[in-house]
């Protein structure tokens, strides 16, 4: 990897703010990453904070690889303290994203690196397509 692309994974890309995401809620992000290739794909994410901490995952569930949420931002179980898909109600530790419960048992959700930098919650490690490249907002 030349110092290039090691500068450009250790870009933050901000997607909201630390209190948009109230403690112990999740909420997810439509981004778009820039592949090795170069080329644009979608990338969708999901957010969750749990006191002073935060998690993120790639938004797939690693049975069917579709998005975990059946409505808009509707992350978490019944007890809110898993994530769960909500094709067929697998479970997945917040901290670890190991699914625990469902048909994907054993499996884990793909994790993203957060960092909380001057009180917004950041993306590292991966290079985003930022909004003067595609004319519309990196985060929703
Ligand atoms: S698609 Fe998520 S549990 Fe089946």
């Amino acid at each position: 990897m030349d110092e290039q692309a090691i500068q450009s994974n250790n870009t933050a890309y901000v997607i909201c703010g630390f209190n948009d995401i109230q403690s112990k809620g999740a909420a997810g992000f439509h981004l778009m990453i820039i592949d090795e290739d170069g080329s644009h794909k979608p990338w969708s994410i999901v957010v969750v904070r749990w006191g002073r901490r935060v998690f993120g995952y790639v938004n797939k569930c690693p049975h069917k690889d579709i998005n975990l949420d059946w409505e808009p931002n509707q992350f978490l179980d019944p007890a809110g303290v898993r994530l769960m898909c909500g094709k067929h109600g697998s479970t997945f530790e917040l901290g670890t994203g190991r699914c625990v419960d469902g048909p994907c048992k054993g499996h884990a959700l793909t994790p993203v690196r957060l960092t909380v930098l001057g009180g917004e919650i950041c993306v590292t490690g991966v290079r985003l397509v930022e909004e003067e490249e595609e004319g519309s907002s990196v985060a929703s």
